[in-house]
């Protein structure tokens, strides 16, 4: 059996295929392809054209459609759970298409029914059958998927169908553009998927590009042909900053996709500010005159009704391809009813918890935090985060988050996740004997006791500390054009410490608090925030034309440096980024180079390097301590011995 989840439930060719049936619409409408079958339509969101197109659709296959005309009128308002829904609603019909408001709500529906499920949009997360109309509907503009350059534009943040649109352009060798609203930009796990599974890097496009699209934000160019890597720039190498933003100039631009902003996805207070908007004077640039524009709609004003009766809004066509492109996808699904096989990426395996206890998506809208009891905490495990860090991928929301604790299932031993234990966890994993935990108290609850480390030895003591962040601070003042427009970004949570104290020197030395922040990586909520002021009305940060010193405790392979300046570049054009660490561990994966050191302390993977800060700590003084690991493998043999 077949479902449509995620637009990665589909190859590239089976998209084809499903092309080729809606070009052929009029037949299936003639041969009554669905006859004796009934499709059920669950929307517990508002819609117009998914919902009337699929019905439109199963009407013109000759079938039936029953629906709740509103899910407020069905049992789920008396608590009924989505698994029973869809045990329920399957023995009723033949296929069912459902939209929910929480991510990955379909996919939880389809672990429970035993009919084709289809996704007609789950909370923010992807709305595949749209991406099939934009797709079919731009292959018949322009000819050919391969090559071309797609904008998307607005709410990329909440917008579903952005999601699913940008990794099927990726899919097809579409080099794709973001122009995001002012703190709507691509999700994170959305630009990590880009590059982890299609290679698609990341580069600023030069700003006078795109002038006939009001925007706050700077557009992102993301292309699998990797013309450079995201690096570290400064004032001193401006050639380098020059460099970046003329790269991907002069590009030809196929297509505008404008999306509304998603505001019933936002937080109250959290919607105002500017927004992209396409009208008279876009469709007046000449570099635009063979440009597309197109709209998933509804749209609300950020789309002029200018441009209906301009050729190159298709918007309309858009929409009305719905209905040939789900006649095609109906047809599709009903004729692999017995097919067992899932497409391309979803076959990986996936790793469930052991334990009672385990770890919890991250995503306070993930149907596995909403309804727990129609899902399954499982998970991709994905090694090479950000510092060798070992990542969890939802499988119905697909947020990313760090592993923090693993135990050994066998010797109820436990340990914080380092990059040294890589070899050791792929072990266990293969064995079935990898626990996970999101804090230490789980593990304890599940009497598991700690693994012993080696020897401790101090290599940085508190007034050694003090003392490097002093001097890193002077070097900082030294060496700023402007300190006015200083901000000093922590990554969280000892960089945010350090970012802190280092605010305090500059405070001391210049007598003004420079302004400062941090940056959360693969956190719950936001990704950048201000820690100073702390005043709940002060504005968001602003990252244009700042000079920013990064800060961090430790850097090694420097990919964590690599995912802070990823979340920089989407979230403004500052004037200069420089890096202050207090470590220097020496071994390099990313070419990254740090500004400010406190100490080098070359070390090995098999050795840990751990800031200790009173801040973090509580009962004990600042200080630097190296120590090697004990294998968790020789811990266990001397437990069974
Ligand atoms: N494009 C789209 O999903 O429209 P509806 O919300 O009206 O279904």
């Amino acid at each position: 059996m077949r479902n449509l989840l995620s637009i990665a439930d589909l190859t590239n060719d089976e998209i084809d295929e499903i092309f080729d049936l809606a070009d052929g619409a009029d037949k299936l409408r003639t041969d009554k392809s669905a006859a004796d079958q009934i499709m059920a339509t669950l929307f517990y969101e508002p819609s117009t054209r998914t919902r009337l197109s699929f019905e439109s659709s199963m009407h013109r296959l000759g079938g039936a459609v029953i629906s709740c005309s509103d899910m407020k009128a069905s049992s789920a308002v008396k608590g009924e759970s989505l698994a029973d829904t869809a045990r329920v609603v399957s023995s009723y019909a033949d296929v069912m298409v459902v939209r929910h408001y929480w991510d990955g709500a379909v996919q939880a529906m389809a672990e429970h029914a035993n009919v084709p499920v289809v996704n007609a949009g789950d909370g923010s997360r992807e709305h595949p059958t749209q991406t099939l109309c934009d797709l079919y509907t731009l292959k018949k503009e322009k000819g050919e998927l391969r090559g071309l350059t797609v904008v998307v534009c607005g709410d990329l943040k909440n917008g579903r169908t952005v999601h699913s649109l940008v990794f099927a352009l990726a899919r097809f060798g579409a080099h794709v553009v973001t122009l995001a609203a002012n703190g709507m930009e691509l999700p994170h796990y959305v630009l990590e998927r880009l590059e982890r599974e299609y290679g698609y890097s990341l580069a600023p496009v030069a700003s006078d590009d795109l002038s006939g699209v009001v925007t706050e934000t700077d557009a992102l160019y993301l292309t699998p042909k990797q013309p450079h890597q995201l690096a570290l720039f400064t004032q001193v190498d401006a050639a380098m900053q020059s460099r970046l933003n003329t790269m991907v100039s002069g590009l030809r631009y196929d297509a505008f996709y404008m999306t509304r902003k998603q505001k019933e996805r936002m937080k109250e207070g959290t919607t105002g500010g500017t927004y992209p908007t396409i009208g008279p004077s876009f469709l007046k640039e000449h570099r635009f005159k063979d440009t597309v524009v197109m709209h998933p709609l509804p749209r609300v004003d950020e789309l002029s009704p200018e441009v209906d009766k301009d050729r190159r809004g298709i918007y309309f066509k858009q929409a009305a391809n719905g209905v040939p492109v789900r006649m095609a996808l109906l047809k599709f699904l009903l004729n692999r009813r017995e097919t067992k096989r899932i497409a391309g990426k979803r076959t990986a395996s996936f790793y469930e918890s052991p334990e009672r206890l385990g770890p919890k998506c991250t995503n306070p809208n993930c149907v596995t935090v909403t309804e727990p009891a129609s899902t399954r905490r499982r998970f991709e495990l994905l090694s090479g985060g950000p510092g060798g860090a070992l990542l969890l991928g939802c499988i119905y929301c697909n947020h990313r988050f760090k592993v923090q604790f693993v135990g050994h299932v066998k010797s109820k031993r436990y340990c914080a996740y380092d990059i040294a234990l890589a070899d050791t966890i792929r072990g266990w994993l293969k064995k079935d004997e990898l626990a996970i935990f999101d804090s230490i108290k789980e593990a304890e609850e599940l009497g598991y006791e700690p693994y012993k480390s080696g020897p401790q030895r101090t290599v940085m003591d508190e007034q050694e500390i003090q003392a490097a962040v002093r001097e890193m601070s002077r070097q900082i003042l030294r060496e700023c054009q402007d300190p006015d427009r200083l901000l000093i970004l922590g990554i969280r949570t000892k960089g945010s410490y350090l970012a802190q104290r280092i605010a305090g020197e500059l405070a001391a030395q210049r007598r003004q608090k420079p302004e400062a922040g941090e940056i959360e990586l693969y956190g719950a909520g936001d990704e950048m925030r201000r820690i100073f002021p702390d005043d709940e009305d002060a504005p968001a940060l602003n990252l244009k034309d700042r000079e920013i010193i990064l800060v961090d405790d430790v850097i090694y392979t420097g990919r964590t440096v690599k995912s802070a300046l990823s979340i920089l570049f989407r979230s403004g054009r500052p004037q200069s980024v420089r890096l202050a660490v207090l470590i220097d561990r020496g071994h390099r994966e990313v070419p990254v180079k740090p500004d400010y050191v406190g100490k080098h302390i070359p070390s090995s993977e098999k050795e840990r390097v751990r800031v200790k800060l009173r801040e973090a700590e509580h009962d004990e003084k600042d200080k630097v301590v190296i120590y090697s690991m004990i294998s968790p493998a020789e811990t266990q043999a001397e437990t069974i011995a």
